[in-house]
């Protein structure tokens, strides 16, 4: 179980957060819900023990698993395999097991021979307590759902992509959770911060399962509306401009009915009280003239006022980024040409002779499983890595607008104004600051280290400079990641309307339907064919 009393949460000298009491117990599937910027992924650090709450007491007395949302750093050195073993010891012992095996091979000295096969032994026993092959076999079974295939296993994490690091991440925690081979079932509380950001429909399907199944508790953060409808049994919604979380102990369809409601109710509650306090400032008004009635006058003016002051903040989930991609510069009739474009990683071939032409104003997505090249396709076709082969030709006025799925286009130290100075250099700053007032971006949050930003913000800005840099030719990676639904919205209707060229990369059937695309390329063959509906189907098992 986790307890969180009296939690208070900020986004510096912001509340986020206030007194507020939480538990999650075995059975409870909840789904933390709420605006981008709301403090869920702060909230669910907090509960993790990962992060300091501003005030509050939070007591763990189960195990927990907690994939935070950015990729983590740390030893990179290590290999898939190991890492996800690691969550039971088994990476460990089964090095240790195999060095005692080697040594009863090699040893001559009968009592050295003799202890090692001892060891051995007491190494065998733990093991096999622990699950043994069986554990192993598990662990490959989680990852290949996960869509970790088996030649990744043995690399070094750091020869892996950040959506295949955060993979490896979550086969780990649901090793370490699914341990059926103690007998039992799991005691482990999930605490997972977006885990289909990098999934493809197949691993998030299976993981749906999975997660319904779990019965040792569960905090979900998702903007996979499906995965929430099939999985969550409570609802919690953050809302920072009240600071309070709301508990909805019920299913996904109910809370959407009950939140409905309760909005509507607070909405008139608001009317009225401002209906109320415009009769009292009225009232005092036509009082103010008589001196008589002056003190009177008075008292009621402040009651008006405090009424007012009283009411909360226009509520959050009303306010969306107002998103429109302004008109591409002039350019020839082929802005980018790609010739012969091969990359390897090592050994791992991606793919190899990939042409293409992206005319002005097309529109075209790439498809392709996970770890077929997609987001490296984009890298070469933006100029951000050098190909092996083959070459990326500019052509005639190319501007190219890359955003990037890992947000690696900003730079984490600097402020959020910084940035946006650095990636739209030729924009004034008076326009940079309509921009970003736009993109919900102001007052404190403007010296926010981008760093720091929440992970649908980080995706605001780095749309935000696009939307500032006329570019002619978009290279978007998974733009629609992390969005809530009312700020997807915005990008999609932004995209629709956009008239320059756009590769796109994405899992979001949604976001193909507005692009509307004429062509498809096809990863790692690069084959490129005409749009058709099959393709849709494709996007989302790709
Ligand atoms: N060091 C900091 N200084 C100021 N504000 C911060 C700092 N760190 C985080 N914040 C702010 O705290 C708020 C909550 O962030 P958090 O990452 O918890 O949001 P979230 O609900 O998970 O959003 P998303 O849906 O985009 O992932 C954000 O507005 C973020 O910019
Ligand atoms: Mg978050």
């Amino acid at each position: 179980m986790i307890t969180a009393s009296g939690l208070e949460l900020r986004a510096g000298s912001r509340i986020l957060l206030s007194g507020a009491t939480l538990r999650v117990q075995p059975g409870d599937r909840i789904g933390l819900v709420g605006r981008n910027g709301a403090g869920k992924t702060t909230t669910l650090r907090v509960l993790a023990g990962e992060g300091d709450p501003y005030a509050g007491e939070i007591d763990h007395t189960s195990e927990v698993g907690y994939l935070p949302q950015d990729p983590r750093e740390g030893d990179l050195s290590v290999t898939a395999k190991d890492r996800v073993l690691s969550a039971r010891g088994l990476d460990v012992l089964l090095r240790d097991m195999e060095k005692a095996q080697s040594e009863m091979a090699e040893l001559v000295d009968e009592t050295a021979r003799d202890r090692a096969v001892r060891r051995y032994g007491r190494l065998e026993e733990r093991f096999a307590a622990l699950g043994g092959y069986a554990a192993e076999s598990e662990a490959a079974r989680i990852c290949a759902n996960l869509g970790l295939e088996d030649r990744v296993l043995p690399q070094p994490l750091s020869t892996l992509s950040g959506g295949q690091r955060r993979r490896v991440e979550l086969a780990r925690i649901l090793f370490a959770a699914s341990e059926a081979g103690a007998g039992g079932r799991s005691g482990t509380i999930l605490l997972l911060d977006e885990p289909t950001n990098h999934l493809d429909a197949d691993s998030i399907s299976w993981l749906r399962g999975f997660l319904k199944a779990h019965d040792g508790g569960l905090v979900v953060i998702s903007h996979d509306v499906e995965l929430l409808d099939e999985v969550v049994n409570k609802v919690w919604f953050l809302d920072p401009t009240r600071g309070e979380l709301d508990n909805y102990n019920m299913t996904w369809q109910r809370y959407l009915d009950a939140r409905a409601t309760d909005e509507k109710r607070r909405r008139r509650e608001r009317a009225n009280a401002e209906k109320k306090a415009a009769s009292l400032q009225q009232q005092a008004a036509k009082l103010g003239a008589k001196a008589t009635k002056a003190v009177a006058a008075k008292n009621m003016a402040r009651r008006a006022e405090q009424m007012l002051a009283d009411l909360d903040d226009e509520p959050q989930s009303d306010k969306v980024a107002r998103i429109t991609f302004p008109a591409p510069a002039p350019c020839g009739r082929t802005p980018l040409t790609a010739e012969g474009l091969s990359k390897s990683y090592g050994s791992l071939e991606i793919f190899t002779g990939v042409d293409l032409a992206i005319d002005r104003g097309s529109k075209v997505v790439v498809l392709g499983l996970n770890g077929s090249g997609k987001t490296t396709l984009l890298r070469l076709l933006g100029g951000l890595e050098t190909p092996d082969a083959g070459r990326v030709v500019p052509g005639h006025g190319l501007r190219r607008g890359y955003y990037a799925q890992e947000h690696e286009t900003l730079a984490h130290d600097e402020s959020v104004w910084t940035n946006i100075r650095h990636l739209a250099p030729d924009t004034g700053a008076q326009e940079l600051r309509n921009l970003l007032g736009q993109f919900l971006f102001s007052g404190e949050q403007l010296d926010q280290p981008a760093g720091t930003l929440s992970g649908g913000e980080k995706t605001r800005l780095a749309l935000a400079a696009l939307v500032s840099s006329a570019a002619n030719v978009l290279l978007l990676d998974e733009p629609t990641n992390n969005l809530d639904p009312a700020s997807r919205a915005q990008v999609l209707d932004a995209l629709r309307g956009f008239e320059g060229a756009v590769v796109l990369v994405t899992h979001d059937p949604g976001a193909v339907e507005a692009l509307q695309p004429e062509r498809v390329i096809v990863l790692p063959d690069g084959t490129e064919d005409l749009w058709s509906e099959e393709y849709q189907e494709l996007v989302e098992l790709a």
